[in-house]
């Protein structure tokens, strides 16, 4: 329970603070302010200041703003037309455990962001007149299955019938198996959370496969290698242990600030993109809540390709986050006034709830809005004192706290099956090998105490019938964790090992591990069986979960080898 004591204690500290902290807060300046790159005041220094205070509180190591305004907005702001579109890079605490500032040119990792440069290349593509081997021309309601044969899923027609659109609009029914990510031959292994076009389901999977489908095609015709165009390919060590390049089109662009505010005003103005391209990724294929995410501010959210939309405050609103461990972003715009920010957060616990923050306060700026006590609000929001709908693409990955019903810890009704009817090597097509082991033969003593300690945040703890799995095949987990709960039934704690590193050091001081909520895996003698492991996100309900029939109700089976 450390965990929910530290966020318990944060936000205590911090309703207090924000309700005696007048929101107009007097400081007028931060010695960690660095508006250097500033050719225009799209938000003043006051504005600034008070997110600097607010990053500062918060204990956020740093904000970087990336903002554009366009030459009708500002022209229409100050009364001088304007003939340049107006930017603005805002640089707030710092960059890293160097205490480097955010400079233009700090790299930095944009997560799902990546998906609107997945789905503007399939547009690129199109506006070439590509090909398909059977003379017909590249569309967005291409079947998968016409560029690349040997895609399917397990539900045939859907398999068949599948186009480019359904898979970039999130609606295969895929659910998001994010540990999975991996080659597009594991999706016909994969079982779908909702028929074919039932609703918006998030799996980066599906960016993974159209990627893979046009790169096929192109090469079979010796045409362009797709990744090699995206840019330079190079590990991206620190969160991801392969080369990075099967998860490059669903969330692997590393960028910058500078590189963000071309993109951002090629989003809103495109001169180089040709004119059908943005508006058909922001045209609403899918639906994401059918409900407005924040009554009387926000509309519901549509899904385009690679883009949110909704309204904010009666204005329509194209957006998109990001996240990968420890950097995470969020693309606003208002297309009818031209006007973009990518906002990037370096914390890993705060980062999403920050960046929306920031966002929404300098929407409230920017459209001259009453500002909102968007601090407040969030705070609530995350002490569960407010309703605040988190529609964020990869909430299940910033959020060890998302509800489980597997984590009912407490006793133990049933004995746990005897030691050698756990161990032994498990195997599920889409999924691959995994080596259930005691956890006694971990034999690392950080990565013991590591895993202890993030298994403690959902009150569990290691005993000597718990076990593990190593995955080296995963992008992002390296261990699954288990421990009894109840009999044949074990919590399932896939979880990502990673070192830290002191301020201003070059050497790990020790590991921590980064988890996802915990599933449960059903043992039978000839398999394992597990639940609510997929994410299902905010569309799908939680798999109820089972001790028979498991090879057909569980989220994703393995025989026992
Ligand atoms: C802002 O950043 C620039 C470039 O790194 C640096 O020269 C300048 O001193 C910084 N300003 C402040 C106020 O930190
Ligand atoms: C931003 O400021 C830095 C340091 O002051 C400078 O190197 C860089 O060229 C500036 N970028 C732009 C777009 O002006
Ligand atoms: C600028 O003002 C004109 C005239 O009122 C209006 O038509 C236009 O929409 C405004 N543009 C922006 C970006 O506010
Ligand atoms: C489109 O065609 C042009 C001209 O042949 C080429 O330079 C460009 O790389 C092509 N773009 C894509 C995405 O294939
Ligand atoms: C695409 O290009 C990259 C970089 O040149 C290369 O590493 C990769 O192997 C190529 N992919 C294929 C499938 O040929
Ligand atoms: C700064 O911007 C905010 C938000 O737009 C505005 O309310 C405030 O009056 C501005 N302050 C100054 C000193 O211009
Ligand atoms: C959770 O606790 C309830 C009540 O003690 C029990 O019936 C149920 O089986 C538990 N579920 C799991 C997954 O352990
Ligand atoms: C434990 O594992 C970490 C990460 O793989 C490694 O850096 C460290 O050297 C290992 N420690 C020991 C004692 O083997
Ligand atoms: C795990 O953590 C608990 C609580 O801090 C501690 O009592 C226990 O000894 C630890 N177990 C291992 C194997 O490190
Ligand atoms: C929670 O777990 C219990 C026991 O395993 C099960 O009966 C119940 O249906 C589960 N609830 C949900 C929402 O999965």
């Amino acid at each position: 329970m450390l965990y929910f004591i530290r966020l318990l204690t944060a936000f205590t500290i911090l309703v207090l603070q924000v309700q005696s902290v007048p929101f107009l807060s007097t400081r007028q300046s931060s010695s960690s302010t660095n508006t250097s790159n500033a050719t225009t005041t799209i938000i003043n220094n006051t504005l600034i200041a008070k997110i600097d205070d607010i990053r500062a509180r918060w204990g956020v190591k740093g904000i970087n703003v990336a903002l554009v305004a366009s030459p009708d907005y500002i022209g229409n702001k100050t009364g001088h037309s304007q003939k340049e579109w107006s930017t603005q890079s805002i640089s707030l605490g710092s960059a890293n455990r160097h205490n480097h500032a955010f400079e233009d040119d700090t790299l930095y990792a944009i997560g799902s962001n990546s998906k609107h440069f997945a789905a503007v290349s399939i547009g690129l593509l199109i506006a070439n007149n590509t090909k398909l081997s059977n003379g017909q021309l590249l569309s967005l309601t291409t079947k998968v299955k016409d560029i690349l044969p040997e895609f399917g899923l397990m539900d045939g027609y859907a398999g068949e019938n599948a186009d480019l659109v359904d898979l970039m609009s999130m609606r295969s029914g895929l659910p998001r198996h994010d540990h999975l990510i991996g080659p597009s031959k594991t999706v016909p292994h994969l079982l779908s959370g909702l028929p074919i076009t039932d609703g918006f389901v998030h799996e980066n999977i599906n960016y993974q496969t159209c990627i893979s489908a046009v790169q096929a095609f192109l090469q079979a015709g010796g045409g362009t290698n797709l990744t090699a165009c995206a840019g330079e390919i190079k590990s991206i060590g620190w969160w991801d242990h392969t080369d990075g390049v099967r998860i490059a089109t669903t969330g692997g662009v590393i960028t910058t600030g500078q590189d963000m505010i071309k993109w951002l005003k090629e989003e809103l103005s495109p001169t180089v993109l040709p004119s059908f391209i943005v508006p058909a990724t922001t045209t609403s294929w899918s639906v994401l809540t059918n409900q407005p995410a924040i009554p009387g501010i926000t509309s519901i959210y549509s899904y385009g390709l690679g883009q949110y939309m909704y309204t904010y405050r009666g204005y329509t609103i194209h957006t998109h986050d990001g996240s990968v461990f420890g950097q995470l972003s969020h693309n606003i715009r208002i297309p009818d006034l031209g006007i973009g920010m990518v906002i990037i957060v370096n914390d890993q616990s705060y980062g999403d709830s920050m960046g929306s923050l920031v966002g929404n306060m300098i929407l409230d700026a920017v459209l001259d809005l009453e500002p909102i006590n968007w601090e407040l609000k969030t705070v609530k929001g995350l002490a569960g004192l407010l309703d605040l709908t988190n529609t964020d693409s990869q909430s299940s990955t910033n959020s060890p706290l998302t509800s489980s019903n597997t984590t009912n810890s407490t006793t133990q009704t049933r004995p746990a099956p005897d030691r050698n009817t756990i161990i032994g090597t498990y195997t599920d097509k889409a999924y691959g090998d995994w080596k259930v082991q005691p956890i006694s033969d971990l034999q690392n003593i950080s990565t013991i105490s590591a895993l202890n300690q993030t298994l403690t945040q959902y009150g569990l703890t290691f005993t000597d019938q718990s076990y593990f799995a190593h995955d080296d095949q995963s992008s992002f987990i390296t261990h699954y964790v288990f421990t009894p709960s109840d009999g044949p039934l074990f919590n399932i704690t896939p979880s990502y090992i990673t070192p830290t590193y002191d301020e201003n050091s070059d050497d790990a001081s020790g590991l921590t591990a980064i988890t996802y909520s915990p599933g449960t895996a059903v043992f039978k003698d000839n398999g394992m069986g597990l639940f609510n492991i997929w994410q299902q996100g905010n569309t799908l309900q939680p798999s109820i979960v089972v001790e028979d029939n498991i090879e057909q109700n569980a989220e994703v089976w393995f025989k026992k080898q």
